[in-house]
């Protein structure tokens, strides 16, 4: 009797075996595919096997079997009921790709990287987020420009004749009595601004949540308020960034999910390869499996060579090439019915400067049923849209908002959202390219927006937008545990697309 893929599939990991395509199917046609197992193991043979690698002979079952109900294996649910089937309703199996790519900077990067080319990016930043903030943002008045303001800032000394501005936050700072500093800037002029830290009855609620965590220099803000007596100072009645209240989520008729995982760092010492072949294997047998039709990686799926010193010593792979091979290898355990969208990260074998374009063809042809994308990727997947980035510039937002912790990353999302900006700061961690379209402008509010970078885990909702820290495969590393930082590695995260249902599986 042939053996089904799920009793097979535990010999092949045992033995080190990875099936590439189509050697799974030949496999449970054959009438005794241990023995052809016991026979690899038997030669020293170790790693991917391809269909020239097994004897032609089989028992002749060219049609496909009938999907046997697989028994549902909790083990691998954490024994918690996590999911209902109503919530995760259509296989995947027979469902072809819609995907479609609203924005990747791959092929269209344009820039120099001259000062020309800077203060363009600059003004076509300021100008989109500006028009969001008219759009989304309750303005008392139209706004003016810096330098004509302050040419009649006469006219707007007084609490009721309120004047507004939008532009570029220079130099963000907390006076020593608590209040928040910055210049504000536009083509034509800067100006200092003055957010009051009010206490009592006076406290505004927004104002003091800005005050908190503080402001990110080169942020797109617009301010309402009035000067003071010498026009030195502009006293800040309402701070305006360009976010809506609430984002209305489309649903998909196609059923199927998604899942996501970043940070997978193949090739280094402490990639937790174990709890790869468990994926695998609860990829292979559990019905919720069965739902995911589209795997999204958001970056770092190889360790890299030459990112930080002394890497070398860290890399179980020290070849670039052999990483994305065995990267290549690991994703052929998965089934075939799933698609995975792959955008690099700051360890990828790209240019860092982001927007980063997509990985070379010459890396690419190792992988088979993925759809290569730069970072980040603004895409539809079944009319549902997803935003995904990296994550680098959250380096920054920690550095530079008092609220946002490596604990707590998803609020860097947050901040990122309210801001319609995945990477504000020029001259921080996160190197920037200046295209003359400054390609980290959240152009449209996601369903769905996935970073990793920060090897956390959650997954939350946020004003109607589902935020996804996208968990790592890889350990612990000494630089993390020098730094006290605890990673939360292999949980794969599961959203359905026609319900926006979420779940988390734990292999660690
Ligand atoms: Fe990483
Ligand atoms: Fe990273």
């Amino acid at each position: 009797m042939p053996a089904s893929w799920a009793e097979i599939f535990p010999h092949l990991m045992r033995a080190k075996l990875i099936a590439t395509r189509g050697v799974k199917d030949k496999l449970v046609t054959m009438e005794d595919p241990f023995s052809i197992i016991r026979d690899f193991e038997s030669k020293g043979i170790m790693g991917p096997i391809t269909l020239d690698m097994l004897p032609t002979k089989s028992i002749g079952r060219t049609v496909a079997p009938i999907a046997e109900s697989e028994p549902e294996n909790i083990e691998f649910r954490n024994n918690l009921p996590d999911w209902r089937k109503e919530d995760f309703p259509m296989e995947a199996l027979d469902v072809s790709v819609d995907l479609s790519i609203h924005y990747d900077i791959t092929g269209n990067s344009t820039t120099e990287g001259k000062m020309v080319d800077i203060n363009a990016a600059f003004t076509n930043r300021l100008e989109r987020l500006r028009k969001l903030i008219i759009k989304n943002s309750n303005l008392p008045r139209r706004p003016m420009e810096i330098a004509r303001l302050q040419a009649e800032r006469g006219r707007f000394q007084a609490r009721e004749s309120i004047a507004v501005a939008i532009g570029l936050v220079n130099d963000p700072r907390h006076t020593k009595n608590g209040h928040l500093m910055f210049g504000l800037e536009d083509s034509t002029g800067e100006m200092n601004c003055l957010l009051m830290n009010r206490t009592g009855d006076d406290r505004i609620i927004e104002h003091s949540n800005v005050i908190e965590s503080g402001l990110m220099p080169d942020d797109v803000v617009g301010v309402s308020g009035s000067f003071s007596a010498n026009g030195d100072l502009f006293y800040i009645d309402d701070l305006h960034f360009p976010m809506e209240d609430r984002h209305e989520k489309s649903y998909s008729d196609t059923g199927v999910s998604v899942a996501f995982l970043s940070d997978i760092h193949v090739g280094s010492k402490t990639f937790l390869e174990a709890q790869w072949m468990k994926m695998a294997k609860w990829f292979n047998t559990d019905p919720l499996a069965r739902t995911i039709k589209y795997l999204v990686l958001s970056g770092d799926c190889v360790d890299g060579v030459g990112i930080y010193p002394g890497q070398d010593k860290e890399l179980a792979i020290k070849d670039l090439y052999g990483q994305y091979s065995r990267f290549a290898e690991l994703l052929e355990l998965l089934p075939e019915w799933v698609e995975c969208i792959m955008l690099p990260g700051n360890h990828d074998a790209v240019r860092p400067a982001e927007p980063q374009p997509t990985l070379e063809p010459d890396i690419q042809q190792d992988f088979n049923a993925t759809t290569f994308v730069g970072n980040p990727c603004d895409f539809s997947l079944h009319g549902v849209r997803l935003l995904s980035y990296h994550g680098k510039s959250i380096d920054d937002f920690v550095a530079g908002l008092r609220t946002v912790t490596y604990s707590d990353p998803v609020e860097a999302m947050r901040q990122m959202l309210r801001r319609r900006h995945l990477a504000p700061q020029w001259g921080g961690k996160t190197p920037l390219s200046p295209e003359p379209e400054d390609g980290l402008v959240i152009r449209e509010v996601p369903d769905i927006f996935v970073t990793g970078h920060v090897h956390g885990h959650e997954c939350v909702d946020f004003r109607g937008t589902t935020l996804i820290c996208s968990s790592t495969w890889q350990d612990q590393t000494s630089y993390q545990r020098m730094l006290g930082f605890q990673p939360k590695p292999c949980m794969l995260t599961v959203v359905n697309l026609g319900t926006h249902k979420t779940t988390a599986i734990p292999f660690a």
